[in-house]
């Protein structure tokens, strides 16, 4: 019979562990702190530990670890980790933890990652936390702080193909926690692919029930719209771009539409958008809000034309997952001349990438190809002029420039209430003549205060 070495400082989950291993063929001992543990390890030799990394008394599990391994490298050591200690993971992986499993704690993955490990078949096909990149994607720090309980779950990544769960799917965790992580400079935790998925999908039935429940508030239906934005754009972004996204964003767009015609809240989402922390994607949407909104100046009726509008708002810089992230992220100052050719290749990216899917419609495709076109042919990548430009491209081109000048002074200054007055006085003394007259009045009457003329 194998032996284990439980160290846990917390007694009521030993009661619980015991119970997990019930029936495998070990023998248990526990320590509630590592003084106990090593006393034990020196009357008894085992062939596995399990430690939690949090221990209240004379050191951390960590400490064990090191302890352990520079005395025999090859006994097996299990780290519970839980999503607080996280960040001790990634230490702990280096001093040679041969297994993870994240608090609290799932049966099955516990027995079967203790199994493998002693050397015996497992129950269920045993899951290694080596994984193929390829199954997993960023999720920003930042969708997670509107929460509470963790939505998928939820893994760190150690270094390429190594990833560790240190949430399961509805564990609670708090601000706090994010806020340390977010101070030790991690921007990204990482989810399946897969879960993320269905993630989106269960936010995209929520914007739904929102849409139809009369009780809820407008400023928890503005915050979920945003949320679901920004979930639906890291879709788009991180994940396959596929058919089956492309319809979640359809849906998406019109829910947005059916919210907003219903209570004419532009105004309401658009400071939503500003007092929230702009974040990478918020200009597509900021995008795609002033499209709207200019359209309604113009008085289009049709709530297709609308929905296309929107949609090419939200999708026109698709074509920038296809940029390397250090020329996207860069100052456009100091852009080479090849970086800069590079990047303005994002049009035609963004073409050729919503072309391949059955659902996109045409309008969309060519927004995405023309939002960098103007009308004296000064802009690429084809330099076309006047009417050869759709009228979609030509309202994008407005909201495009105009939101990212927006987002730019926010995040210079948050707490500016005047950043889209500025953003519009700047977009004016750059494009005001590159623009087609009657969206640029359109786009005016937006900014009644500011107004030139
Ligand atoms: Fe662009």
């Amino acid at each position: 019979m194998k032996s284990v070495l439980i160290v846990e400082d917390e007694v009521g989950i030993h009661d619980v562990l015991e119970f997990y291993l019930e029936n495998l063929d070990v023998e248990i001992s526990f320590a509630e702190d590592i003084t106990t543990a090593k006393n034990k390890m020196g009357e008894h030799t085992f062939d596995l530990i399990l430690s939690d990394v949090h221990l209240k008394e004379d050191g951390n599990g960590i400490d064990l670890l090191k302890d352990v391994k520079s005395i025999n490298q090859d006994l097996p050591f299990i780290i519970m980790t839980s999503f607080i200690s996280a960040l001790d993971a990634k230490e702990a992986y280096r001093l040679g933890a041969d297994e993870f499993v994240a608090k609290p704690i799932n049966q099955d993955e516990l027995r079967n990652k203790l199994m493998h490990l002693l050397g015996s078949e497992s129950e269920d096909s045993y899951k290694q936390n080596e994984f193929d990149d390829d199954l997993f994607c960023e999720v920003p720090l930042k969708s997670f702080i509107s929460g509470k309980i963790a939505p998928f779950d939820i893994y760190i990544r150690i270094r390429n193909g190594k990833y560790i769960k240190v949430s399961n799917k509805g564990d609670n965790y708090n601000y706090e926690i994010l806020k340390k992580f977010e101070d030790k400079g991690v921007e990204f935790l990482h989810a399946l692919k897969k879960d993320f998925q269905d993630y989106t999908l269960m936010n995209l039935k929520i914007c739904k029930a929102l849409q139809d429940n009369k009780k809820i508030d407008d400023s928890k239906r503005m915050n979920f719209l945003v949320h679901s934005h920004n979930i639906i754009q890291e879709s788009v972004f991180k994940l396959n771009f596929d058919d089956r996204t492309m319809s979640y964003i359809n849906y998406y767009a019109k829910s947005v539409l059916n919210v907003l015609s219903k209570s004419h809240s532009y105004l309401n989402l658009l400071d939503h958008l500003r007092l929230e922390c702009p974040d990478i994607y918020n200009y597509s949407l900021l995008s795609a809000i002033y499209a709207l909104a200019i359209s309604e100046k113009l008085e289009w009726e049709s709530d297709e034309r609308k929905t296309k509008l929107f949609l090419s708002g939200l999708l026109h810089d698709v074509g920038m997952k296809m940029i390397p992230e250090e020329i996207r992220e860069k100052n456009p100052l100091y852009l080479t001349i090849e970086e800069k050719e590079e990047l303005n290749e994002h049009p035609k990216h963004g073409m050729e990438i919503l072309s391949t899917l059955h659902n996109v419609p045409s309008e969309v495709i060519l927004a995405a190809y023309q939002h960098h076109e103007d009308v004296r042919g000064s802009g690429f990548p084809l330099k076309l002029k006047g009417h050869k430009i759709s009228p979609f491209s030509k309202i994008i081109y407005i909201t495009n420039h105009f939101s990212r000048y927006y987002l730019q002074g926010l995040k210079q200054d948050l707490a500016n209430a005047n950043a889209s007055a500025r953003a519009y006085h700047k977009f004016m003394d750059i494009h005001e003549n590159l623009c087609e007259k009657s969206h640029l009045e359109a786009f005016k009457k937006l900014f009644p205060g500011e107004s030139l003329d």
